[in-house]
């Protein structure tokens, strides 16, 4: 993983494009001021600062196969969120890193995948996913299933309907109820339900899991119910309260993890036993 130039020196950035993904996400589209690539890899993330607040980690959303030009996908969370949010095209930000281990693309080459996320997790996955598609050739069969609690909180929606119809990928979303006058055609149900009803091969294939806490134990118990027991068999990405970032002020601390540096991504038997991990 190459080291960024200051660990701890904002570098500034330039805000192109907003645009809403739900009532309270919206896309933000960043360019470096001096027109590099961020460096990162699917799965890690950047810490992001506006004058006067504090910082926010936030996953990249997008893969870096595409270029120089980064997104993020944000929840108005509080302070720093909300004025994120308020932000016009041409703002400068600032951001430290990319940081944190990312997906371990080694592990997932090859066999099939699924790729999981609950809420906000399609963020980070969706890094992970598009960079599936830029190298179709390393990745085996690519199992995309994402819940949202309605379908107004699906986010990425011109992803999700372009993932569906394209050939690369079985691509499935599933919302916790269904108001009356929706249109929405997809399924209805909590995330293991999704998922006992999908037909692929265990044998060989990893999950990556993205979501929040309550997420992770049933999806878990059913992907074993369904087989995928063992080592190195499940990857999950887990969130903590930064502050540095970079493994220096032990805020982000699962026993003896840091979740910024040691994770964000772990294998699940690394932490499944952690205390408050899961
Ligand atoms: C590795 C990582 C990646 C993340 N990626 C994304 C992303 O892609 N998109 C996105 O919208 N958010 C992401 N988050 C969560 C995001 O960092 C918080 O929502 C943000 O820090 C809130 O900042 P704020 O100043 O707006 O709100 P604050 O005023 O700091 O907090 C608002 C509320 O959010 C809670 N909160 C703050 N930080 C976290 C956190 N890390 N985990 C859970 N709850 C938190 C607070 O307890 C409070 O209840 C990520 C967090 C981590 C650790
Ligand atoms: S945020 Fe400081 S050690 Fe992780």
């Amino acid at each position: 993983m190459t080291a960024p130039a200051s660990l701890y020196a904002p570098r500034p950035c330039r805000l192109l494009e907003t645009s809403d993904l739900t009532p309270q996400e919206k896309l933000f589209r960043l360019q470096l001021a001096d027109g590099t690539s961020p460096g990162h890899q699917p799965g890690q993330f950047i810490q992001l600062s506006l004058p006067g607040l504090t910082e926010a980690p936030i996953s990249i959303a997008s893969s870096p196969t595409r270029g120089p030009v980064f997104e993020l996908g944000v929840r108005r969370a509080g302070r720093l969120t909300s004025a994120l949010h308020q932000l016009a095209p041409g703002t400068t930000i600032g951001i430290r890193g990319p940081f944190g281990r990312p997906f371990q693309l080694d592990a997932l080459r090859g066999g099939p995948l699924l790729l999981i996320a609950g809420g906000c997790g399609l963020a980070p996955l969706r890094s992970l996913i598009q960079y599936c598609q830029d190298r179709p050739e390393e990745f085996g069969a690519v199992h995309i299933l994402y819940g949202a609690r309605s379908p107004d909180d699906l986010m990425f929606k011109d992803d999700l309907a372009a993932w569906q119809h394209s050939d690369r990928f079985d691509c499935r979303t599933t919302v916790d109820r269904t108001p009356a006058a929706s249109c929405y055609d997809g399924d209805t149900g909590l995330l293991p339900e999704l998922l006992s009803r999908l037909d692929f091969d265990p044998t060989d294939c990893r999950a990556v899991l993205v979501g929040p806490p309550p997420m992770y134990r049933p999806v878990i118990a059913e992907l074993r119910r369904l087989g995928l027991d063992g080592d190195r068999r499940i990857m999950l990405s887990l969130e903590r309260q930064m502050r540095c970032g970079v493994g220096k002020c032990g805020h982000c601390s699962i026993e003896h993890l840091y979740c910024c540096s040691d994770g964000p991504v772990f294998w699940l038997e690394e932490v499944e036993n952690l205390r408050g991990a899961l």
